[in-house]
């Protein structure tokens, strides 16, 4: 292994390090009062090496952490390996796996859709859990999907649609799937793209699918210097894809624009001829010896002019940027994310944007390293922002991790709610609300 990548191997230290004890715990102590409104579970994935070794952040097995929340109680804590075949081969790495589509690490991301709950991971089909994290197998839309699935596919809020994509190393590079609110999937349909970038996430608004095509380029020569096989290369170029949501490859009209990466996308909307796109942007990814942070960066595509317009917004580090579910892909006025600290992935705190005045509150976690921070929206509540804001954290002195849940219309105050677990939350990737009743 390149020396490059011995040094960097954060993620086998500190709070990344894995866990390998699958904990049950029911015994909850809670301090403060959990909002009688919140009924379901907050569960978050993250890669969790069951060897204790992995070569990059991004390949060990995924591991599966729950929350259940109902009637104001703290019900269950529970952690599960993501049973799949790959898991089950001890012996295994994920890149022994690249073109069987249910050896997946499955570490990635965990959602609903369809009265299932899946976790997913970039390279493979999903996994299907149930409500208390054990695994049922992969889901593979009834043999529809013959590839990989995004680990972040949006479901609209106005049709329920699930909206996903895959990126390929061999052709088709990148393949839209669109899949109905009963779980059918409707639409497969291949996109022509000059060659296999890694394609982390995507958009959607009311009417469009924007595809992001970036210089992340599969090559393996990438692996001695990061650990997976991605290379920077600006040569690639660097474009938006617009199409419509129903629509087909030959729909797709493309826009250049400056090279950079980005994970993920706050969230896009259309607004009259423009559509608008929200982005934690940095301006390489996979660069050896480059560390770019994070940034808000403002996408504004003019479908009239041809043109896109890039601004940045925040010039603090921040990434994980979430909105209320039912503002995905609409205009929106709220974004929350975690503040990084210093270069690490994860938060020292929890902001939340306010993007249409332009001004931003910021929650201090206190020595607390915080995950992704999931807006849970009060059902009963009418403004956007009438929720709350609820993430893992992981309390260094003590080496055990706690649910906050923070009222999002207060940012600057305490929790409303500390859940305290018996055992720490390594730092992971994504995860999500799953309500009674999913
Ligand atoms: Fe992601």
């Amino acid at each position: 292994m390149a020396e490059a990548v011995e040094e960097t191997r954060f993620w086998l230290k500190d709070n990344f390090a894995p866990v390998f004890e699958e904990t049950t715990a029911t015994d909850l102590k809670v301090t403060g009062q959990i909002p009688q409104a919140l009924n379901g579970r907050l569960l978050r994935n993250g890669a969790n090496p069951q060897s204790g070794e992995s070569m990059h952040w991004f390949l060990g097995n995924g591991m599966l952490h729950g929350v259940e929340i109902r009637g104001g109680q703290a019900n269950w804590y529970r952690n599960r390996y993501v049973r799949t075949p790959l898991f089950l081969d001890t012996d295994a790495d994920v890149m022994s796996s690249l073109n069987d589509m249910s050896r997946s690490a499955a570490n990635t991301h965990v959602i609903h859709h369809a009265g299932k709950i899946l976790a997913l991971e970039e390279g493979h089909w999903p996994f299907e859990v149930n409500d208390e994290l054990d695994t049922v197998g992969p889901h593979n839309f009834g043999g529809k999907l013959a590839g990989a699935m995004t680990a972040h596919p949006k479901t609209c809020p106005e049709t329920g649609e699930l909206i996903s994509f895959a990126y390929g190393m061999a052709p088709p590079y990148l393949t839209y799937h669109r899949t109905n609110a009963q779980g059918e999937m409707v639409q497969v349909e291949h996109i022509t793209v000059p060659g296999a970038t890694m394609v982390h996430d995507f958009n959607i608004t009311r009417n469009y699918t924007i595809f992001m095509d970036l210089p992340a380029v599969w090559n393996f020569e990438g692996l001695a210097a990061t650990g997976l096989p991605v290379v920077w290369d600006e040569s690639y170029g660097a474009r938006l894809g617009v199409m419509p949501r129903n629509g087909t490859d030959a729909d797709v009209k493309w826009y250049e624009i400056n090279p950079c990466y980005v994970f993920h996308p706050m969230n896009a909307y259309e607004d009259g001829d423009r559509i608008i796109i929200d982005v934690c942007r940095m301006e390489d990814t996979m660069k050896p010896g480059s560390n770019s942070p994070p940034l808000l960066y403002r996408w504004e595509i003019d479908n009239v002019a041809g043109t896109v317009k890039e601004t940045q917004l925040d010039d603090r580090s921040v990434e994980f940027p979430r909105v209320c579910d039912t503002r995905v892909g609409l205009p929106y006025r709220y974004g929350y994310t975690a503040a990084f600290a210093g270069g690490m992935p994860y938060a020292e705190g929890i902001m939340k944007y306010d993007m249409v005045n332009h001004r931003s509150d910021y929650h201090d976690l206190k020595g607390g390293q915080g995950s992704e921070p999931v807006f849970v929206k009060n059902p009963a509540g009418s403004s956007e922002d009438d929720g709350w804001v609820l993430a893992y954290v992981y309390q260094p002195e003590i080496n055990r991790s706690e649910v906050v849940i923070v009222d999002a219309q207060h940012m600057d105050q305490d929790p409303v709610a500390r859940i305290h677990l018996p055992v720490r939350v390594p730092a992971g990737f994504h995860g999500n609300w799953v309500p009674d009743g999913y």
